[in-house]
């Protein structure tokens, strides 16, 4: 049996985008007050923890990512005494916080950042990030072939004529993981906010951090690879446990670990490291049942072996909305590029998404819920370039939409803008569709069928059933286009992917179904939550 304080095994666990979650003081950005003031939604959406994307002092080049300084909240949002008001407050109501943790990079208005623009080339102060000549005759070549992950080079000139390496936008400069300072007060920032009750931590694109210090250009197949995964980075996370360790109760860690490789990602979960990781295998595994058979099936095999739980993840601030991802003719993954604007059905794609939520609510370990999902918000993809922020979209020249789409802020109430997340009156950073009057929490929380209900059912009964959360599950015989597992005791899950109704096996109750049933039997895309003899 697992231990009480670990709860992460098994948690329902809500991502907050602060920036578009509640308005309280209609500036158009959400802040803390907000939260707050929504924390009776959230317990009774029946959640275990909050995990907020970053609230600290940041220019928002990247929406937060890019952070100014660790031990303040970000003005717009409010201060730091009402964030640990938010977090005891949180608790009251038996809902954990995590905090979001960005290791790999800082702002460029960061302390650090600004005392190595004004130190100079060859000072101590650059060590603790990557400058290096350029190349060419004058040094006006980049230092190596590295791209940014938003687009265009990885590296920036800065005017007294060396370049830094940037990653994410040129507003991020990478740190040097290889100097002791980094390590000290990073391990500084985890005891600040686990000393103000947070509970975890989320760890920004944690397999990225460590660089080969010979910044050697990237070449295909690199193995090891220059900045994707070393194995030094292991020797940084295992030093983050003890950190946690040293908490009662321990503190949890979880990594954002991007890696196509099922077998190199569950290294990071190893009982000295990370407690778990976010599952991408699964979040970017098309609607299709022999490759979601697959990513469950390899899924639970990797974690397994390190003993850690596994994590269902469908959606978050980086990726197109399930219900229109799902509702597309190729459901494949796509960072919205490829398939923005394509024709999609939104009925077919909420039909799904409604079984993907039972599915993944009653696979064994944790489960992640973006906001506006419990909603079944769609995508937003005609947002007007001028309003658009993310630096995915301006690095690309537009030729990448971006993530804003999925970080519209959300409905809660009313028929016209700004739907209740500010008051009367409020512009939102990102405007509203007109549509979603059809789609606010208050109309949904009135209608049975909603997606709101549905996902309020699941997770009550996710919590009481014992069989749920942590632990194991048996694949039951069944048809290829049907997923059909049980959990122990007594509870069965059955998935229909195919054209043709599925029968039930054996059961003495269906205790909840992503759509009705027909003749007793599984209709397409739906999936049916059952009490077994
Ligand atoms: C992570 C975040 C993403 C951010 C990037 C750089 O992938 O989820 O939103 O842009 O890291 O920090």
């Amino acid at each position: 049996m697992h231990q009480p304080h670990e709860w992460w095994r098994g948690a329902a666990i809500y991502q907050i985008y602060v920036r578009s979650f509640a308005d309280t003081d209609g500036d158009g950005v959400g802040d803390l007050a907000g939260v707050r003031s929504r924390l009776p939604y959230l317990a009774e959406l029946g959640v275990d923890a909050l995990w907020f994307t970053p609230w600290y002092a940041s220019p928002m080049a990247d929406g937060g990512y890019d952070v100014a300084d660790y031990r303040a909240i970000h003005p717009a949002f409010g201060s730091l005494g009402e964030a640990e008001k938010l977090i005891s407050e949180a608790l009251a109501s038996g809902i954990r916080t995590i905090v979001d943790i960005v290791p790999n990079h800082v702002s460029d208005r960061h302390r650090w950042f600004q005392d190595a623009l004004a130190a100079g080339p060859g000072s101590p102060e650059r060590d603790r990030f990557w400058f290096r000549e350029g190349r060419g005759e004058r040094g006006e070549l980049p230092p190596n072939n590295w791209m940014s992950q938003f687009g265009g080079s990885a590296w920036t000139r800065v005017p007294d004529g060396q370049w830094y390496l940037h990653r994410f936008a040129s507003a991020q400069p990478d740190l040097n993981w290889q100097h002791p300072e980094v390590r000290r007060e990073h391990e500084e920032v985890l005891r600040f906010w686990f000393d103000r009750g947070a509970a975890g931590v989320r760890i920004d694109s944690a397999a990225e951090v460590i660089k080969d210090p010979a910044l050697p250009d990237l070449v295909d197949g690199a193995d090891p690879h220059p900045y994707l995964d070393r194995d030094e980075i292991h020797d940084v996370y295992r030093d983050w446990r003890k950190v946690a360790e040293s908490y009662t109760p321990p503190r949890a860690l979880i990594g954002e670990v991007w890696l196509p490789d099922p077998e190199r990602f569950a290294r990071y979960l190893r009982p000295d490291e990370l407690h778990t990781a976010f599952n991408f295998g699964f979040l970017t595994c098309p609607w299709d049942p022999a490759r979601l058979r697959e990513a469950i099936t390899t899924t639970l095999a990797v974690h397994t072996p390190v003993g850690a739980p596994a994590t269902w993840v469908l959606a978050n601030h980086d990726v197109t909305r399930t219900v229109t991802r799902y509702g597309r003719a190729d459901t494949g993954f796509d960072f919205a590029a490829k398939a923005h604007g394509t024709p999609t059905d939104l009925a077919l794609g909420t039909r799904r998404a409604r079984a993907a939520a039972l599915l993944s609510l009653a696979l064994p370990g944790s489960v992640y819920l973006y906001q506006g999902e419990e909603l079944g918000l769609p995508e937003v993809e005609d947002l007007p370039h001028s309003v658009i922020e993310d630096p995915m979209f301006h690095r690309t020249q537009g030729a990448d939409p971006g993530r804003d789409g999925c970080r519209v802020p959300l409905p809660w109430s009313g028929d016209a803008p700004p739907f209740g997340f500010g008051p009367e009156g409020t512009q939102p950073w990102l405007p509203q569709p007109r549509h979603w009057s059809a789609m606010t929490a208050e109309q949904q929380v009135a209608d049975r069928g909603s997606m709101l209900s549905l996902y309020r059912t699941a997770l009550r009964l996710r919590r009481s059933e014992t069989a749920l959360g942590d632990g194991q599950m048996t694949w039951l015989p069944s048809g290829p286009q049907v997923l059909s597992f049980t959990r122990d005791p007594g509870f069965g899950c059955v998935v229909n992917l195919g054209s043709e109704p599925a029968p039930l096996p054996p059961h003495r109750q269906v205790l909840l179904s992503s759509a009705p049933l027909r003749d007793g039997q599984l209709p397409t895309d739906t999936a049916v939550w059952l009490r077994l003899p």
